[in-house]
């Protein structure tokens, strides 16, 4: 069975087709980096024009890197939230056009579901459960319990800026440019700080806080605390403070709650540091995607979409975004 993924929820236009859930024809990315870079962030209006224009475009390349004609595709599976509302509305609708005119079923993904679901794309068998989910990206800090499929228990979040969006500020504030993560990883590698930043102490024992953290990066690189060290010692200091906190708190869960994998997703989960640490420290198998299958893509949207169509659901045309969605 094709499903055809379509994800429009933050600054990536993003089609892919995936038979059975699992085995990835095509996956095509427009990034919208570049138009956004000069304003330092995602400007929401220029995110929605951008996808119009990019949407067709990038259906076609993902249907040629698949070899087949549009009339192929089983279903049509597309993101509904979490995200900007009007660049949702551009996928939602296409994909609804697209469903009705070829008369498929529609089918509505959680954008974080599909975040986990990335970890069943190319592999064999089935990741067990329970696992713990670890998602990490510029709008979501999620410790998720997934019991089964379509059955999740948030056990923690962040209290205040995501793990990608605390990347993207302290980039910015070491004058690194947007996006944050890729350049705070590239400055930090093989750098062995010496400096130790603060890990917040929470309430809750999954959550997280990094806005604490970026104010001691902040205050640090302004002199504020003595003569500030090398930005690269800085930004070591910072992601390895993040990582700290983040793989704590996965594996703690994990623990806690009997998982038998740990599912690690999300942009962040692109960051080269992390994906050591955690395979590292580990006692549990764990389950990585490779980047581009991390950071936002059509394939983990139609990967799960898939397992909702096995689940008999499927949504109609009156079905709306949701912007504020969470999970579990
Ligand atoms: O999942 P994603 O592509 O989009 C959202 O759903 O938000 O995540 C984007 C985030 C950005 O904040 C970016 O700075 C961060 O992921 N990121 C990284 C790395 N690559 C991307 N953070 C740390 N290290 C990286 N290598
Ligand atoms: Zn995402």
């Amino acid at each position: 069975m094709l499903v055809l993924g379509i994800e429009t929820s933050c600054d990536e236009t993003a089609v892919a087709v995936v038979a059975d859930g699992r085995h990835l024809l095509s996956s095509v990315v427009s990034s919208q980096v570049e138009l956004h870079s000069a304003y330092g962030g995602v400007v929401p209006e220029l995110a929605s024009r951008q996808h119009v224009q990019a949407m067709i475009p990038v259906l076609d390349e993902a249907l040629e890197e698949a070899s087949i004609s549009l009339e192929r595709i089983d279903a049509v599976a597309v993101t509904r939230g979490p995200g900007l509302a009007g660049a949702l509305l551009v996928g939602l609708n296409f994909a609804k056009a697209l469903a009705l005119g070829l008369s498929r079923p529609l089918v509505a993904v959680n954008h974080l579901e599909g975040h986990i679901y990335a970890a069943w794309l190319e592999r064999e068998d089935d990741p067990p459960f329970p696992l713990l989910a670890l998602i990490v990206s510029g709008g979501h800090s999620d410790v998720v319990l997934m019991r089964g499929h379509g059955r999740y228990q948030r056990l923690g979040e962040t209290v205040d800026d995501a793990a990608g969006e605390a990347f993207d500020k302290v980039a910015r504030l070491l004058g690194l440019g947007f996006p944050g993560g890729p350049a705070i990883d590239r400055l930090a590698a093989g750098v062995e700080p010496s400096l130790r930043l603060p890990r917040a102490r929470l309430e809750r024992p999954y959550d997280f806080s990094f806005s604490g953290l970026k104010t001691k990066v902040q205050r640090i690189a302004r002199g504020e605390e003595g003569v500030p060290p090398e930005p690269a010692e800085l930004a070591a200091a910072f992601q390895e403070s993040v990582v700290d906190s983040l793989v704590t708190k996965a594996l703690r869960a994990a623990s806690d709650n009997g998982a038998r994998e740990i599912i690690l997703s999300g942009g962040v989960a692109a960051n080269s540091l992390r994906r050591a640490s955690l395979q590292e420290r580990s006692p549990l198998p764990v389950t990585v995607p490779p980047p581009p299958l991390c950071t936002d893509n059509g394939a983990m949207i139609a990967a799960a979409g898939w397992q909702r169509l096995q689940a008999g659901e499927t949504a109609g045309l009156e079905l709306d975004v949701e912007p504020g969605l969470r999970i579990g």
